[in-house]
């Protein structure tokens, strides 16, 4: 694979900060490039990150500490020359987040974003790539709509699902018509530690915003088809979802039930997740885990602490399944928000665009 130049786009931030660690040493893409607001413009990374550096536990790469941070906004044409490929992460207004992703892909340079605002776009493809990469052939279609060669937008789905619909997308086979999940969300998800976030210490809040929305919808475009160049949602399952904040600093935790119009055996269920592999796995993508469905027999597992890091945080973990008296089943999963559910999930959809060409 030749070596691609990348930019970071919201570098200075808790995902941006997870994708420098994640691509200093990434064996096909090479920073070379990080942008964030006017605050940090003109500054070193080093500087402009300070004491934000979330990861105690890993310093910030040398490689990328002194390179100069662009403004995101005013450098655009300046970073999209210097680039073959762009991820973001950004805190800005919905609006302003896709017309500056609009505006990269417009100037010929494709971003791979983990922004929520192009999410809902119909000719932009939202990938989890173990489940859906043939939705990557719209952006054919989006290029048409966008009047560019080689400029376009993919995005990474939601954190929260990355938990519970990876598990239930092998069990499609078995006609799945209701989905009721809880799920159990880690601070970091909201961009917190708990240094930064004293409340949450022996707390739990019932309400995310925006989240259980998300929870329900984003499923639907990833089961998705592709239709007349746009990306039409599925119109089952029905899913109903709760969303809830707790004590955890990494890795979402979602209590699953499902009712299927064939129901499956137990045993059916265990195999299709153990036989389950996507076009990574195939592909061999370095970021792809070995075994992207894990399941536990042990009773107390799948555990944040414990668990979340399985295949570096890419693999999803899953226990308890069982019979349930109003569903047919009931199990729980778990996933690792900022790595599998952000910018890992980013990198490897970046990954797989490569190994397909659209970076060429
Ligand atoms: N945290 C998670 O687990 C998670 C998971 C999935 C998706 N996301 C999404 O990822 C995005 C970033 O989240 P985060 O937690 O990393 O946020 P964050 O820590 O608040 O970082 C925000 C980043 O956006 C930059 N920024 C703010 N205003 C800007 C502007 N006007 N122009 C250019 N850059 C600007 C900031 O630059 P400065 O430092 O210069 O202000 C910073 O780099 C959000 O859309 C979030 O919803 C987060």
């Amino acid at each position: 694979m030749k070596e691609f130049r990348v930019g970071i786009i919201g570098a200075t931030g808790m995902v941006g900060q997870r994708f420098a660690l994640l691509l200093a040493d990434h064996p096909w893409f090479k920073v070379t490039v990080l942008a964030a607001s006017s605050r940090s413009a003109g500054k070193t990374y080093r500087e402009a990150v300070g004491a934000r550096w979330a990861f105690k536990d890993q310093p910030m790469p040398e490689k990328l500490a002194d390179l100069n941070v662009y403004d995101a906004g005013k450098d655009i044409e300046k970073i999209a020359s210097s680039v073959d490929f762009c991820f973001c992460a950004v805190d800005m207004k919905k609006d302003e987040i896709r017309a500056l992703e609009e505006a990269y892909a417009k100037a010929e340079c494709p971003i791979v974003s983990n922004n929520s605002a192009h999410r809902f776009t119909d000719d932009v493809p939202m990938i989890i790539p173990e489940l859906n990469p043939e939705h990557l052939a719209i952006i054919e279609d989006q290029k048409k709509r966008l009047g560019t060669k080689r400029g376009f937008i993919a995005v990474k789905s939601n954190c929260s699902i990355q938990s519970y619909v990876p598990a239930l997308h092998p069990l499609r086979k078995f006609g799945i018509k209701q989905v009721l999940a809880c799920t159990y969300q880690a601070i970091s998800g909201a961009g917190k530690t708990f240094e930064r976030w004293p409340e949450m210490v022996d707390n739990l809040i019932p309400y995310i915003g925006g989240e259980e929305e998300k929870s329900e919808q984003e499923p639907l475009k990833i089961w998705g088809s592709i239709e007349n160049g746009a990306i039409v949602k599925a119109q089952s399952p029905l899913i109903t979802t709760q969303c809830l904040r707790v004590p955890v600093s990494d890795g979402h935790t979602a209590a699953v039930f499902v009712k299927f119009e064939n129901k499956p055996t137990l045993e059916e269920i265990k195999a299709a997740w153990a036989e389950y592999k996507g076009e990574p796995q195939d592909l061999q993508l370095p970021h792809a885990p070995k075994q992207f469905l894990n399941y536990f027999e042990e009773p107390d597992r799948p555990q944040a602490k414990t668990d979340r890091m399985l295949e570096g945080g890419m693999a999803i973990s899953i226990g308890r399944l069982r019979e349930d008296t109003l569903f047919d089943y009931k199990f729980v999963c778990l996933s690792h928000n900022t790595l599998r559910g952000a910018a890992g999930g980013a990198v490897e959809l970046a990954e797989l665009l490569a190994a397909k060409g659209y970076f060429d």
